[in-house]
């Protein structure tokens, strides 16, 4: 191995240095502020789950190709979580009795996915998860789309970047099956449509499956479908940018009623922002009574390219607000007491321990944008008086501590 490849992080997964850090936490804050001022309580689990739960609860796609799963030294089958959603059915039915329905749950997992790495998909992301458990009226679906819309226009974007689109399991499946198709039919069909944007050979792979007329263009739902009072709600409300995508379809084999997904517009970015749907029979495979869920879950790689590509995010710097900076390394620990008394009265300080020149320790104080910077050398140790540099201003303050942090405050 050379040693150029010994520093680089496993394929697909990212470091987080400081900078990208920033954005990771100004995306989960506001992330979580939104879902909480839903009303949404936050849950997790461990990485790992058994490999068993996938089975039949996720799609075929994830579970053959996409998982890592490994046997433990017990001979256990596990898996690092490529989705949560089963997670979090398996504790609502593990809980059953005790959790008051309906629940509005939220969590920000990360996730993992042996996919090729290209732009908007790595092997590591994180996901924001939002699901409603126990409602199986229409205004649930309504509410978590519009919960999907508020986290996007909280990150400053207007209605016109994003496009909704959705569609609904329970059309899909009654329209093929109206149109003659047999349930191995249905599912093939339901496959291809899964595939429709990442080829180019569609309607011949269409005609492969069935000689059935099926112009899904064409077929709208009726005006008192499941559909039509999401598309109505979600109007009323004063979301518009959403249309009727009769191929947007979700791999999951778990969705029984509207689908839906959230696609950048601006050309830039194809991957969707955020996936989600109905799902009202997952409780019942861990053997409990069937509770309907409804959610989706929004990734950070696509959100971070959607933000940078229409221009919002705003820098994001951490930097302490004093910086106590001595003459002398000597004179460090007596730097530290004084950091110690402007953080407990709430100011945050970081002390330059380096032996650097005064002028530069100064001005790199500075370059990474913190506020004030307070010089301690022999004098003003004897003396108790210190100046108070404000580096944004240039104006200085003398005096003890208490009235310099007063001056702060
Ligand atoms: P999903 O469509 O697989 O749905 O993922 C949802 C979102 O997560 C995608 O729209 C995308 O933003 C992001 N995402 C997925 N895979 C990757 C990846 N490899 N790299 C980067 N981002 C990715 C689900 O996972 C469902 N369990 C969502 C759900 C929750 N349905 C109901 N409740």
């Amino acid at each position: 191995m050379s040693k150029r490849e010994s520093i680089e992080p496993y394929k697909g997964t990212r470091d987080f240095y400081p900078a990208d850090m920033a954005v990771q936490q100004y995306i989960f804050d506001t992330w979580s502020s939104v879902a909480e001022s839903f009303g949404f309580e936050r849950y997790d689990a461990s990485v790992l789950e058994p490999s068993e739960l996938y089975r039949q609860k996720s799609s075929e796609e994830i579970v053959d190709e996409q998982t890592y799963t490994f046997t433990d030294r017990g001979d256990r089958e596990v898996t690092l979580r490529p989705e949560m959603t089963p997670t979090a059915a398996r504790m609502v039915a593990a809980k059953r009795r005790e959790l008051a329905l309906p629940l509005r749950w939220y969590s920000i997992p990360n996730l993992f996915r042996y996919e090729r790495p290209q732009r908007g998909r790595l092997r590591e992301h994180w996901q924001l998860n939002c699901d409603i458990f126990g409602v199986d009226h229409y205004s649930a679906d309504v509410e978590l789309i519009a919960l999907g819309y508020h986290v996007l226009t909280t990150f400053g974007a207007d209605s016109d970047m994003f496009e909704i689109r959705i569609s609904d399991r329970g059309w899909l499946n009654a329209t093929l099956a109206n149109a003659g198709l047999t349930e191995e039919e249905s599912a093939r069909v339901i496959a291809l449509l899964d595939r429709k944007d990442k080829i180019d050979n569609f309607d011949e792979e269409l005609k492969k499956i069935t000689t059935a007329e099926l112009d899904f263009d064409s077929k709208q739902p009726s005006a008192d479908s499941n559909l039509a009072h999401v598309i109505a709600g979600l109007g009323e409300l004063g979301i518009t940018n959403v249309t009727f995508s009769p191929s947007t379809v979700r791999g999951f084999t778990y969705y029984t009623g509207t689908v839906f997904e959230f696609f950048d517009t601006s050309g830039e970015n194809t991957r969707s922002l955020l996936g989600g749907g109905r799902y009202d029979n997952l409780t019942e495979k861990f053997g409990g009574e069937p509770v309907p869920g409804i959610g989706f879950g929004m990734g950070d790689i696509c959100l971070r390219d959607f933000l940078e590509t229409h221009d919002l995010l705003t820098a994001n710097i951490t930097a302490p607000t004093v910086m106590v900076v001595p003459t002398d390394p000597a004179l460090n620990i007596n730097a530290e007491k004084i950091a110690q008394q402007f953080r407990a009265a709430g100011i945050s300080t970081s002390v330059d321990l380096s032996s650097r020149k005064l002028g530069k320790k100064l001005s790199s104080a500075g370059d990474a944008l913190v506020e004030y910077a307070l010089v301690l050398g022999d004098d003003e140790l004897k003396s108790e008086t210190y100046a108070l540099k404000n580096l944004i201003s240039g104006s200085q303050e003398t005096g003890a501590i208490d009235k310099l942090i007063k001056s702060i405050q």
